[in-house]
C-alpha cells in the first residue's frame, strides 16, 4: 500500500512558470493519431524523415566500442574541433574549440549561458513575440524577463533605440534570435552591430540564438527580413554568446549527410 505523505510546497518561482503549451498540444495530437485520426503537425518543428543512416551507424559504432562513460563536461574534443571547422567553413569565422560548449539541446545552452550571467533580480531584455521558454528560463534563475514589444515597423526585431529605452540599472543583457521564432525574421548585420554596441556600452551581455540558421526560404538575394543568415554574430565580436543547434540546423534542413561526409 502506498503511503500518502504531505507534498512539499513548490518553490515560489514556480508560480511564474507557465507550462510549455505546445507540448500539451503535441500530446493531444498524438492521442488523436493513435485513435486513427489523420493529423497534420504544425505544433513542433521536427524533421519529416527518419534519422539518417550515417547517424544511426555512427551512434551504433560509438556504443559498440564501449564509449558509454562520462565525457568531458564541455563536449568531446573531436566534436568541438568539428564545430570550430564548421564555423570557419560556413561563416569564415575563427572560433577556437575552447570557446565551444556542447549541450543536449539548445535549451541546455540557453540555460547555461543565462546561469553564467544572471544574479537573482537581474533583468534580461527579450523581444515580444519571441520564443516563449526564454522568459521561463530567466525566471527559473530568479531573473526578471523584460519584454519589448516588437512589430512590423521593425521587422519584429528590437532596435538599439528600443533596447536603450528599456534598459534599466538592473538590466544585464539582451537575448535575440535571428531567424526568430515565431516570426522567422532576421536581424541585418548593421542592426546586430548597433545592438551589440548598445548592450556593450551599458556593460551588458548580448546573446544571439542562431538555431534557425539555414532555414530561410526566401530567394537568396532577397532573404526574409532583409538580412542574411550566412552571417553569424560571432563574426562581430568574441564577446557575444551564440546558441546554435545540430538537430534544428542539420536535420530540419536535410544537410546532415553532406556535413558527415
Ligand atoms: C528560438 C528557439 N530557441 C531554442 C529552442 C529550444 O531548442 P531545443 O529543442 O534544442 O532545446 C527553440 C525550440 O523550439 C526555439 O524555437
Amino acid at each position: 500500500m502506498s503511503r500518502h505523505l504531505p507534498q512539499p510546497a513548490p518553490a515560489r518561482r514556480m508560480a511564474d512558470i507557465a507550462p510549455f503549451h505546445v507540448m500539451e498540444l503535441l500530446t493531444r495530437a498524438r492521442q488523436l493519431e493513435a485513435e486513427g485520426r489523420s493529423i497534420i503537425h504544425m505544433e513542433v518543428g521536427e524533421p519529416d524523415f527518419p534519422t539518417p543512416p550515417a547517424v544511426i551507424e555512427a551512434a551504433e559504432a560509438f556504443i559498440r566500442q564501449g564509449q558509454v562513460f562520462y565525457t568531458p563536461a564541455l563536449g568531446i574534443p573531436p566534436l568541438r574541433e568539428a564545430i570550430s571547422r564548421f564555423y570557419a567553413e560556413r561563416y569564415g569565422v575563427n572560433v577556437s574549440p575552447e570557446r565551444i560548449a556542447v549541450t543536449a539541446g539548445s535549451s541546455g545552452a540557453l540555460l547555461l549561458a543565462l546561469a553564467a550571467l544572471l544574479n537573482p533580480g537581474d533583468e534580461l531584455l527579450l523581444p515580444d513575440p519571441g520564443y516563449p521558454c526564454n522568459r521561463h528560463f530567466v525566471r527559473t534563475l530568479e531573473g526578471a524577463p523584460r519584454a519589448m514589444a516588437v512589430g512590423p515597423e521593425t521587422n519584429y526585431q528590437p532596435t538599439a533605440e528600443q533596447v536603450a529605452q528599456h534598459w534599466t540599472p538592473r538590466s544585464k543583457g539582451l537575448l535575440v534570435a535571428s531567424p526568430a521564432n515565431p516570426t522567422g525574421t532576421l536581424i541585418e548585420t548593421a542592426s546586430m552591430v548597433e545592438l551589440a554596441d548598445c548592450v556593450a556600452k551599458r556593460g551588458g551581455a548580448l546573446l544571439v540564438d542562431e538555431i534557425y540558421h539555414g532555414l530561410t526560404y526566401a530567394p537568396k538575394d532577397v532573404p526574409l527580413g532583409g538580412g542574411r543568415d550566412t552571417d553569424t554574430a560571432l563574426a562581430l565580436s568574441d564577446e557575444i554568446f551564440v546558441i546554435n543547434s545540430f538537430s534544428t540546423c542539420f536535420l530540419l534542413s536535410k544537410k546532415l549527410d553532406r556535413f558527415l561526409q
